[in-house]
Protein backbone atom coordinates (compact mmCIF):
# COMPACT_ATOMS: atom_id res chain seq x y z
CA UNK A 1 0.00 0.00 0.00
CA UNK A 2 1.59 3.31 -0.80
CA UNK A 3 1.66 6.09 1.73
CA UNK A 4 -0.77 8.06 -0.14
CA UNK A 5 -3.34 5.17 0.68
CA UNK A 6 -2.29 4.49 4.13
CA UNK A 7 -2.65 8.09 4.96
CA UNK A 8 -6.45 8.15 3.81
CA UNK A 9 -7.27 5.21 5.94
CA UNK A 10 -5.16 6.26 8.61
CA UNK A 11 -7.45 9.65 8.33
CA UNK A 12 -10.20 7.21 8.03
CA UNK A 13 -9.86 5.33 11.37
CA UNK A 14 -8.75 8.47 13.55
CA UNK A 15 -11.89 10.45 12.14
CA UNK A 16 -14.04 7.11 13.53
CA UNK A 17 -11.93 6.87 16.81
CA UNK A 18 -13.12 8.78 19.84
CA UNK A 19 -10.14 6.69 22.45
CA UNK A 20 -7.13 6.84 20.73
CA UNK A 21 -3.69 5.86 22.40
CA UNK A 22 -0.81 7.52 21.30
CA UNK A 23 2.31 5.43 22.07
CA UNK A 24 5.47 7.33 21.95
CA UNK A 25 9.03 6.26 21.35
CA UNK A 26 12.47 7.92 20.86
CA UNK A 27 11.71 8.86 16.60
CA UNK A 28 9.35 11.44 18.39
CA UNK A 29 12.23 13.33 19.67
CA UNK A 30 14.56 13.61 16.96
CA UNK A 31 12.80 16.08 15.12
CA UNK A 32 13.73 18.16 17.95
CA UNK A 33 17.28 17.43 17.44
CA UNK A 34 17.08 14.67 20.51
CA UNK A 35 18.90 11.33 18.65
CA UNK A 36 17.17 8.08 19.10
CA UNK A 37 18.90 5.59 20.62
CA UNK A 38 18.87 2.47 17.79
CA UNK A 39 19.16 4.51 14.68
CA UNK A 40 21.88 5.07 12.98
CA UNK A 41 24.40 7.44 14.78
CA UNK A 42 22.04 7.17 17.39
CA UNK A 43 22.92 6.70 21.42
CA UNK A 44 23.69 3.61 22.03
CA UNK A 45 26.39 3.54 18.98
CA UNK A 46 28.42 5.68 20.67
CA UNK A 47 27.63 4.27 24.42
CA UNK A 48 27.17 0.61 25.52
CA UNK A 49 23.45 0.24 27.27
CA UNK A 50 24.94 -2.71 28.84
CA UNK A 51 27.72 -0.13 30.54
CA UNK A 52 26.13 3.48 30.61
CA UNK A 53 22.30 2.43 30.52
CA UNK A 54 22.55 -0.57 33.01
CA UNK A 55 21.13 -0.31 36.72
CA UNK A 56 23.63 -2.80 38.08
CA UNK A 57 26.60 -1.27 36.65
CA UNK A 58 25.49 2.24 37.71
CA UNK A 59 25.16 0.74 41.63
CA UNK A 60 28.98 -0.30 41.18
CA UNK A 61 30.16 3.15 39.69
CA UNK A 62 27.68 5.91 38.48
CA UNK A 63 30.03 8.00 36.86
CA UNK A 64 29.82 6.69 33.53
CA UNK A 65 26.07 6.60 33.50
CA UNK A 66 26.51 10.21 34.60
CA UNK A 67 29.08 10.92 31.69
CA UNK A 68 26.19 9.72 28.96
CA UNK A 69 22.90 11.31 31.00
CA UNK A 70 24.93 15.35 31.43
CA UNK A 71 25.08 14.62 27.36
CA UNK A 72 21.46 13.51 27.19
CA UNK A 73 19.96 16.42 29.05
CA UNK A 74 22.11 19.10 27.99
CA UNK A 75 20.30 18.57 24.37
CA UNK A 76 16.84 17.48 25.85
CA UNK A 77 16.62 20.92 27.88
CA UNK A 78 16.95 22.68 25.28
CA UNK A 79 14.67 21.20 22.81
CA UNK A 80 11.68 22.28 21.81
CA UNK A 81 8.70 20.18 20.61
CA UNK A 82 7.98 19.23 16.89
CA UNK A 83 5.15 18.93 15.05
CA UNK A 84 5.01 15.51 16.49
CA UNK A 85 4.43 16.71 19.54
CA UNK A 86 1.70 19.52 18.48
CA UNK A 87 -0.03 17.03 16.66
CA UNK A 88 -0.84 15.27 19.47
CA UNK A 89 -2.12 18.10 21.49
CA UNK A 90 -4.88 18.62 17.82
CA UNK A 91 -5.85 14.89 18.96
CA UNK A 92 -6.66 16.19 22.72
CA UNK A 93 -8.12 18.68 21.36
CA UNK A 94 -10.35 17.22 19.44
CA UNK A 95 -11.60 15.23 22.61
CA UNK A 96 -10.06 11.67 20.58
CA UNK A 97 -7.61 10.71 22.80
CA UNK A 98 -7.65 8.66 26.10
CA UNK A 99 -4.14 8.43 26.86
CA UNK A 100 -0.48 9.05 26.10
CA UNK A 101 1.90 6.88 26.62
CA UNK A 102 5.79 7.36 25.83
CA UNK A 103 9.02 5.68 26.79
CA UNK A 104 10.94 8.95 26.50
CA UNK A 105 12.18 10.76 29.54
CA UNK A 106 12.19 14.21 28.18
CA UNK A 107 9.35 15.63 28.92
CA UNK A 108 8.15 16.82 25.60
CA UNK A 109 4.93 15.68 25.40
CA UNK A 110 4.03 18.37 29.10
CA UNK A 111 5.79 20.89 27.32
CA UNK A 112 3.92 21.17 23.91
CA UNK A 113 0.73 21.58 26.44
CA UNK A 114 -0.60 18.04 26.09
CA UNK A 115 -2.70 17.35 29.18
CA UNK A 116 -3.70 20.49 29.62
CA UNK A 117 -7.05 20.74 27.56
CA UNK A 118 -8.25 17.52 29.01
CA UNK A 119 -7.34 15.22 31.80
CA UNK A 120 -5.48 13.43 29.61
CA UNK A 121 -3.14 11.30 31.46
CA UNK A 122 0.82 10.75 29.99
CA UNK A 123 2.00 7.50 31.02
CA UNK A 124 5.78 7.87 30.83
CA UNK A 125 7.04 4.34 31.28
CA UNK A 126 10.55 5.25 31.50
CA UNK A 127 10.51 8.66 33.78
CA UNK A 128 11.21 11.49 32.93
CA UNK A 129 14.93 13.41 33.84
CA UNK A 130 13.50 16.46 35.88
CA UNK A 131 12.99 14.28 39.41
CA UNK A 132 15.85 12.34 40.67
CA UNK A 133 16.22 10.38 43.99
CA UNK A 134 18.60 9.10 46.63
CA UNK A 135 18.82 5.53 46.01
CA UNK A 136 19.52 4.75 49.66
CA UNK A 137 16.75 7.55 51.40
CA UNK A 138 14.10 7.51 48.75
CA UNK A 139 14.98 11.52 49.18
CA UNK A 140 13.32 13.02 45.86
CA UNK A 141 15.22 16.22 44.45
CA UNK A 142 14.14 18.33 41.18
CA UNK A 143 16.32 17.93 38.23
CA UNK A 144 17.42 21.81 39.02
CA UNK A 145 18.46 21.16 42.91
CA UNK A 146 21.54 18.93 41.60
CA UNK A 147 25.09 19.69 40.36
CA UNK A 148 25.54 16.86 37.99
CA UNK A 149 28.18 18.36 35.84
CA UNK A 150 31.12 19.56 38.80
CA UNK A 151 31.13 16.35 40.26
CA UNK A 152 32.33 12.71 39.29
CA UNK A 153 28.83 11.55 40.41
CA UNK A 154 26.17 13.32 43.03
CA UNK A 155 25.51 11.87 46.49
CA UNK A 156 22.80 12.32 48.63
CA UNK A 157 23.48 14.07 52.73
CA UNK A 158 23.21 10.08 53.63
CA UNK A 159 26.11 9.88 51.35
CA UNK A 160 23.43 7.12 48.71
CA UNK A 161 23.96 7.62 45.13
CA UNK A 162 21.36 10.55 43.36
CA UNK A 163 19.70 8.78 40.09
CA UNK A 164 17.48 10.15 37.77
CA UNK A 165 14.24 8.66 38.04
CA UNK A 166 14.43 6.86 34.49
CA UNK A 167 14.44 3.36 34.40
CA UNK A 168 17.72 1.75 33.39
CA UNK A 169 17.83 -1.58 32.21
CA UNK A 170 17.75 -4.16 34.69
CA UNK A 171 15.24 -2.12 36.84
CA UNK A 172 11.48 -2.57 36.99
CA UNK A 173 9.04 -0.42 35.34
CA UNK A 174 6.50 1.75 38.17
CA UNK A 175 3.48 -0.83 38.93
CA UNK A 176 1.01 1.33 38.55
CA UNK A 177 2.15 3.49 35.39
CA UNK A 178 2.60 0.50 33.06
CA UNK A 179 -0.80 -0.94 34.72
CA UNK A 180 -2.82 2.07 33.93
CA UNK A 181 -0.79 2.07 30.14
CA UNK A 182 -1.68 -1.35 30.43
CA UNK A 183 -5.53 -0.48 30.94
CA UNK A 184 -5.80 2.46 28.66
CA UNK A 185 -4.68 -0.30 25.53
CA UNK A 186 -7.53 -2.52 26.54
CA UNK A 187 -9.75 0.58 26.20
CA UNK A 188 -8.75 2.40 22.96
CA UNK A 189 -10.40 1.61 19.34
CA UNK A 190 -7.06 3.18 18.04
CA UNK A 191 -3.46 2.65 18.84
CA UNK A 192 -1.14 5.04 17.23
CA UNK A 193 2.46 4.17 17.26
CA UNK A 194 4.91 7.05 16.15
CA UNK A 195 8.91 6.44 16.74
CA UNK A 196 9.91 3.69 18.27
CA UNK A 197 11.80 0.09 17.23
CA UNK A 198 9.31 -1.78 19.82
CA UNK A 199 12.31 -4.06 20.62
CA UNK A 200 12.00 -3.33 24.19
CA UNK A 201 9.90 -5.12 27.15
CA UNK A 202 7.65 -4.55 28.64
CA UNK A 203 6.38 -1.00 26.62
CA UNK A 204 6.39 -3.22 23.25
CA UNK A 205 3.76 -5.66 24.42
CA UNK A 206 1.15 -2.64 24.46
CA UNK A 207 0.48 -2.61 20.59
CA UNK A 208 -0.56 -6.37 20.52
CA UNK A 209 -2.67 -5.62 24.03
CA UNK A 210 -4.40 -3.29 22.03
CA UNK A 211 -5.26 -5.27 19.19
CA UNK A 212 -6.36 -8.09 20.72
CA UNK A 213 -8.86 -6.18 22.56
CA UNK A 214 -10.02 -4.88 19.09
CA UNK A 215 -8.45 -1.37 18.41
CA UNK A 216 -7.13 -0.42 15.16
CA UNK A 217 -3.56 -0.34 15.20
CA UNK A 218 -1.28 2.68 13.16
CA UNK A 219 2.67 2.54 12.86
CA UNK A 220 4.56 5.32 11.97
CA UNK A 221 7.72 5.10 11.92
CA UNK A 222 11.09 5.78 9.44
CA UNK A 223 12.06 2.89 9.56
CA UNK A 224 10.06 -1.30 10.29
CA UNK A 225 9.95 -2.14 13.49
CA UNK A 226 9.86 -5.37 16.00
CA UNK A 227 6.20 -5.62 15.23
CA UNK A 228 5.19 -4.54 12.03
CA UNK A 229 2.69 -7.97 11.81
CA UNK A 230 0.74 -5.93 14.55
CA UNK A 231 -0.26 -3.00 12.41
CA UNK A 232 -3.45 -2.37 10.57
CA UNK A 233 -1.71 0.23 8.98
CA UNK A 234 2.19 1.39 8.60
CA UNK A 235 2.98 5.02 7.69
CA UNK A 236 6.69 5.30 6.81
CA UNK A 237 8.64 8.57 7.12
CA UNK A 238 9.15 11.45 9.19
CA UNK A 239 6.61 11.27 11.93
CA UNK A 240 6.17 15.43 11.67
CA UNK A 241 5.17 15.51 7.88
CA UNK A 242 2.77 12.36 8.26
CA UNK A 243 1.38 13.87 11.89
CA UNK A 244 0.54 17.13 10.20
CA UNK A 245 -0.82 15.79 7.17
CA UNK A 246 -2.59 13.67 9.06
CA UNK A 247 -4.41 16.21 11.27
CA UNK A 248 -5.11 19.00 8.47
CA UNK A 249 -7.21 16.16 6.93
CA UNK A 250 -9.13 15.38 9.50
N1 LIG B 1 9.83 9.93 12.48
C1 LIG B 1 9.46 8.62 12.53
N2 LIG B 1 10.26 7.65 13.02
C2 LIG B 1 11.46 8.00 13.45
C3 LIG B 1 11.93 9.34 13.40
C4 LIG B 1 11.05 10.32 12.89
N3 LIG B 1 11.40 11.59 12.80
N4 LIG B 1 13.18 9.37 13.90
C5 LIG B 1 13.49 8.13 14.24
N5 LIG B 1 12.47 7.28 13.97
C6 LIG B 1 12.36 5.85 14.25
C7 LIG B 1 13.61 5.05 13.96
O1 LIG B 1 13.57 4.58 12.62
C8 LIG B 1 13.51 3.92 14.98
O2 LIG B 1 12.85 2.79 14.43
O3 LIG B 1 12.14 5.73 15.64
C9 LIG B 1 12.67 4.49 16.10
C10 LIG B 1 13.43 4.74 17.38
O4 LIG B 1 13.80 3.53 17.94
P1 LIG B 1 14.78 3.43 19.20
O5 LIG B 1 15.97 4.28 18.96
O6 LIG B 1 15.00 1.99 19.47
O7 LIG B 1 13.95 4.13 20.38
P2 LIG B 1 12.80 3.50 21.30
O8 LIG B 1 12.00 2.50 20.55
O9 LIG B 1 12.06 4.65 21.89
O10 LIG B 1 13.63 2.78 22.41
C11 LIG B 1 12.94 2.17 23.49
O11 LIG B 1 14.93 1.58 24.63
O12 LIG B 1 17.06 2.30 24.95
C12 LIG B 1 15.85 2.13 25.58
O13 LIG B 1 14.86 3.20 27.41
C13 LIG B 1 15.28 3.44 26.08
O14 LIG B 1 13.03 4.28 25.93
C14 LIG B 1 14.08 3.67 25.20
C15 LIG B 1 13.71 2.26 24.77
Amino acid sequence: MSNEESLKKATEIVKNSEKIVVFTGAGASTESGIADFRSEGGLWSRYDPSIYASYRYFLEDPSKFWTMHNELVDIVVNAKPNQIHYAIVELEKLGKMIAIITQNVDVLHKRAGSGTYTNLPIYELHGSYEKLECIRCKKEFLFEEVETKSVKYPVCECSGYIKPKVVLFGEPLRPSVIERAMNACRSCDCFLMIGSSLLISPANLLPSIAKESGAKVIFVNRERTAMDNIADLFLRGNGGEIMSELIQRL
